[in-house]
């Protein structure tokens, strides 16, 4: 029964069928390439046994797939969607094109490389109807998942597990491994679109202080620049940036700034006319240069398919170039959809032509990817080399991981959406991006107290954690809704920093094996199938289960505790639940529901400090005997990589015959 079969067919072939054995890792590759224009290539993949699938980012949906023979495919193609509907199987900013399938005893994946246009439709058998109906089940459930894309080549790989790790990993080796971000990367980000000028920038860092709330980087939206010019700054609101930038580091704190793919099509503007001049541009299908319409105003866009284009972005964020910025600034893509105001379904038309003559409609998916690797190059190159930069990018495509974080866009401030961010999170990370976050507090509209201490909660037991809001909101820096607020979201974020030198680990882990910080349940108890459709509880790494709470005047929360025979502890009490049922736990505005597995060691820093320069390491363990794993480094050079510069060690606790535990250690390299 476990066997996966594949049909295929192309407007030039015939279709075919294979059924592939168990023990495989397949390949499937047909090179035909259709004419310029609209073409289509498509494959039909049967899984045998399997009644979940998950994966396909990104849309604002459940983890698990859902069929979709009554509404509409699932697309994959990246576009500006403000305020994006929610349950919904439309396209999003960026797009991942893996579907993995689990069931108790085997996690496969289906990864269907072509960046155009692409819908997935799936059909379970029997369908959750015929389940719920108590049908008999004569036959034994499979999945059935079409591909269908515009253009391409067929290029197919199924990783055939057996576990979720080994998935992980054998996905990993084919598009990359997550990136090693900085440590300070994993700290609380502060973002608004825009902080006004250098004087608020420094009223909101000093506020921090004040009000003792860590944070390690402030953010610089568009209104930054000089006209919505990116590389440059608006001389009245940010005359002295490199006193800024010095001024924040010597508090250990960083400079993000936003950079997006449109270039004002300014012709007394010397970045426009070396890249008109180079030729670095889109065309448009008469080969002149493509205008479109962005923030500043015409734009014209950057070919970040050409690799000569890209080495010359890349340039631009040399330290010579690039007046105003220093070492500590870091660098935010956005709109590299690309968004287009005035294009079709607000972004770049099909027809438009980039380096080699590929029509957009070939590789749509990819622009946002392209311009996230230059960026990184460009950084990178920067310091010789030597230290590794942070990167968020809204648009992502296979691979994304390699180069930064992704952020799941323009959400809004709702319950719904504070719910909806948990499985849009899991269903990145199961695909490999696993950097990932949402704007904390939802960027459009103005939440209430409570749902912005929620979402606090929330995204400190997340990768990604940046606290954004839109223009035309009121602004909500943590300490102006009163003291208690103020108290709840220090605590939160504190808990967080208290909590990095896991999540570092983890992310040496995502680094080194493929395996996602975030992951739902069904990773860790892949045999338990009463873990398999949740997506409102998650596991951060295999020790600590979070359970956020995404709804208004909960008084009680229901946590499921999986695995028989396992203990859980409350991180918070230090209370032991036994694993296999559902708990009932009172709840106030302070509880996050968390528990750590017992037999694991978390690895904590005994105080929050006010950044993650001052972290201090603690050991927690919980049962007799216990084991558990640090990573450090530097925390932001590649000395890790190069000089193997690093610490892994493994840690084994074992209580002696009165109870007390004995720690072990194991030095891995130093
Ligand atoms: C887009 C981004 C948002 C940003 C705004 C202005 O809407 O998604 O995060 O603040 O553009 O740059």
């Amino acid at each position: 029964m476990d066997s996966v079969t594949l049909s295929w067919s192309s407007a030039r072939h015939r279709a075919r069928v294979w059924r592939f054995p168990r023990e495989m890792f397949v390949l499937c590759k047909c090179t035909c390439r259709a004419a310029p224009g609209p073409s289509s290539i498509g494959a039909d993949v049967c899984l045998h046994g399997f009644s979940h699938v998950y994966g396909l980012p990104e849309h604002a949906d459940s983890l698990q797939l859902r069929d979709t023979r009554d509404g509409e495919p699932y697309r994959l193609y990246n576009l500006d969607v403000f305020a994006y509907d929610l349950y919904s199987r439309r396209g999003l900013y960026g797009s991942v094109p893996l579907l993995v399938a689990h069931k108790p005893d085997r996690t496969l994946g289906v990864f269907w490389l072509n960046a155009s246009e692409t819908f997935v439709n799936i059909r379970y058998s029997p369908t959750d109807h015929q389940v719920a109906a108590a049908k008999p089940r004569s036959q034994t459930p499979e999945t059935d998942v079409h591909w269908l894309s515009e253009s391409g080549v067929m290029d197919c790989v199924v990783l055939l597990g057996p576990g979720p790790r080994q998935l992980f990993s054998q996905y990993a080796q084919l598009t990359g491994y997550q990136a090693l971000p900085p440590l300070f990367a994993l700290g609380y980000h502060q973002c608004r679109w825009n902080y006004r000028d250098e004087a608020d920038v420094k009223a909101v860092d000093a506020g921090f202080d004040r009000h003792n709330i860590p944070y390690d980087v402030i953010w610089l939206d568009i209104e930054h620049t000089d006209g919505k010019r990116y590389f440059t700054w608006d001389p009245a609101l940010f005359p002295d940036p490199v006193g800024l930038q010095r001024h924040l580091e010597t508090k250990n704190r960083k400079l993000v700034v936003i950079s997006d793919p449109h270039i004002k099509a300014d012709p007394d503007w010397s970045l426009f006319c070396e890249a008109r001049d180079g030729g670095h541009f889109v065309k448009d299908r008469e080969g002149r240069l493509y205008r479109g319409s962005c923030w500043p105003g015409e734009c014209c866009y950057v070919d970040f398919s050409s690799p000569d284009t890209r080495a010359w972005y890349s340039s631009c964020f040399g330290l010579d170039r690039y007046k105003g910025s220093t070492p500590s600034l870091h660098v935010w893509n956005d709109m590299n959809e690309p968004s287009v105001f005035d294009g079709p379904e607000q972004t770049m038309p099909k027809d438009a032509v980039h380096y080699g003559g590929w029509e957009h409609r070939e590789l749509h998916n990819l622009y946002g990817f392209y311009q996230h690797m230059a960026t990184l190059e460009g950084l990178i190159t920067r310091s010789g080399g030597s230290e590794r930069p942070f990167i968020l990018s809204r648009s992502f495509f296979a691979g994304s991981q390699r180069l930064g974080a992704v952020w799941t866009g323009d959400n809004v401030a709702s319950w719904e959406y504070l719910k909806i961010s948990i499985p849009m999170l899991l269903s990145l990370s199961v695909a490999g991006v696993a950097f990932c976050g949402a704007d904390v507090g939802g960027f459009i509209q103005d939440p209430d107290p409570e749902l912005l201490v929620r979402w606090y909660q929330a995204a400190a037991l997340q990768p990604f954690f940046r606290g954004h809001s839109a223009n035309v909101t009121k602004r909500r820096e943590p300490w102006l809704f009163g003291v208690t607020v103020t108290a709840a979201i220090r605590t939160a974020i504190q808990q967080r920093y208290c909590l990095l030198p896991y999540w570092y680990t983890l992310f040496h882990q995502a680094h080194t094996a493929g395996l996602p910080p975030l992951r739902p349940l069904w990773v860790e108890f892949s045999r338990d199938p009463s873990t398999f459709a949740v997506d409102h509880q998650y596991m951060i790494g295999g020790a600590l289960l979070a359970c956020p709470v995404t709804e208004a005047a909960l008084r009680e929360a229901q946590v499921y505790l999986p695995g028989c025979g396992e203990l859980w502890y409350d991180v918070h009490s230090a209370k032991a639940y036994e694993g296999g049922a559902t708990l009932s736990l009172p709840l106030t505005l302070d509880t996050v529901p968390v528990f750590q597995r017992g037999g694991s060691v978390v690895c904590r820093s005994t105080g929050s400090g006010s950044c993650t320069a001052e972290l201090r390491l603690l050991l927690l363990s919980l049962q007799g005997a216990a084991d558990g794993e640090l990573y450090l480094d530097d925390g932001h050079s590649f000395s890790y990589r190069d000089r193997k510069a690093f610490c892994l060690r493994s840690f084994s606790l074992m209580s002696d015959t009165n109870g007390h535990s004995d720690a072990q250690s194991s030095l891995q390299a130093v």
